[in-house]
């Protein structure tokens, strides 16, 4: 079954090709990271005119790269939220208006499913139960998988998400955005122990998350630093941020982990890219026991092969365009209704 997946919840159009939710035939991924960067974040209308421009190349070259035409694909899945909801409707327009033009299948996804599936899609010998932590721009989130369709979310964060928190850190040093990957470069220069920060609920009995506190942290040793900013400074703080973030998330999911009894461990979303995550993720998964699978970059941060992936699970769902209209869901929640 070959499956197209089309995302454009935010900043990202992208389109993918995937063989039985399993074999990627393509992955094109056109950011806009350069028209949102002067702004220091996503700006809404800006991201739904930008996919309006591409969305149709970006879907022509994924077929491409595949070497299809949409004769070949058997089903069409789209992102249906959680999205801003300009970005939402371009995509899902765009979807359904192939759905009518071939008489295909269509199906509407969550997002945040999708990032859950991203590492594991791939794998033959995934062991159930999972323990999945989705850490993107917008969420932070725990979830216990007995298997694909069966989870629940054991987590959350109960205010900034991982992602922010780094978008954020990052605009208070003036190093653009997005902030992940200028954080990561400046923190390689960094001593991580140099300032300790920090550790959101860390001791708390639940697996909620917290990183408001953090990012006031931050601020306030940015202020007490001579300025302009040094490099040293920068470099120093940047890892010494990255640090916390990474010691409390995986603090928590190893407690997790212990409590559901869970076999393996697996991480999605942009922050999931994140170097010294991945690694300390991979050791501590190790020392205590859990398998610990990790995405590919480019099926971290957003992309249409891991809609196209969750849509092979979930095409008992598919309907005609026709038939019924998929309804953008901005604040999808995780949960299937
Ligand atoms: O999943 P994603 O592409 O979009 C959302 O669904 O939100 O995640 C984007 C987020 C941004 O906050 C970005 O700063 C963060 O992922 N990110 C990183 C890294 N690369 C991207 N955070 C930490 N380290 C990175 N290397
Ligand atoms: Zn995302």
């Amino acid at each position: 079954m070959n499956v197209l997946g089309i995302e454009s919840s935010c900043d990202e159009t992208a389109a993918a090709v995937v063989q039985d939710g399993r074999t990627i035939l393509s992955n094109v991924i056109a950011s806009q990271e350069e028209i949102h960067g002067p702004y220091g974040g996503v700006v809404p209308e800006l991201a739904s005119r930008r996919h309006v421009e591409i969305i149709d190349q970006v879907c022509e070259s994924a077929l491409h790269k595949a070497g299809m035409s949409m004769e070949d694909i058997d089903l069409i899945a789209v992102t249906q939220g959680p999205g801003l909801i300009g970005s939402l409707i371009i995509g899902i327009s765009f979807a359904q208006a192939l759905s009518y033009r071939y008489n295909l299948p269509i199906v509407g996804i969550n997002h945040l499913e999708g990032h859950l599936i991203a590492a594991m899609m791939d794998k033959n010998d995934v062991q159930y139960p999972v323990m999945g932590l989705i850490v993107s721009g917008g969420h932070t989130i725990l979830v216990k998988m007995d298997d694909f369709h069966n989870y629940s979310i054991i987590g959350q964060t109960v205010d900034d998400a991982a992602g922010e928190a780094f978008d954020k850190v990052a605009m208070m040093m003036g190093l653009g955005y997005p902030g992940g990957p200028v954080i990561t470069r400046r923190a390689k220069n960094g001593n991580p122990k140099a300032v300790r920060f920090p550790r959101g609920m860390v001791r708390n009995r639940n697996f909620d998350f917290s990183f408001s506190g953090l990012k006031t942290a931050v601020l306030y040793q940015l202020r007490k630093e001579p300025q302009p900013l040094s490099d040293y400074a920068v470099d120093t703080i940047a890892a010494s941020f990255q640090e916390a973030v990474v010691d409390v998330l995986c603090k928590k999911m190893i407690k997790a982990a212990h409590h559901y009894q869970v076999k393996t461990l697996t991480i999605g979303g942009g922050v999931a890219r994140n170097p010294v995550l991945r690694e300390r993720l991979n050791s501590l998964g190790a020392k205590h026991g859990y398998k610990v699978i990790l995405p590919d970059g480019d099926l971290c941060t957003d992309n249409a092969a891991m809609i196209a992936a969750q849509a092979y699970h979930d095409r008992d769902e598919a309907h005609y365009a026709k038939d019924k209209a998929i309804e953008p869901k901005p604040n999808f929640p995780l949960h299937h209704e």
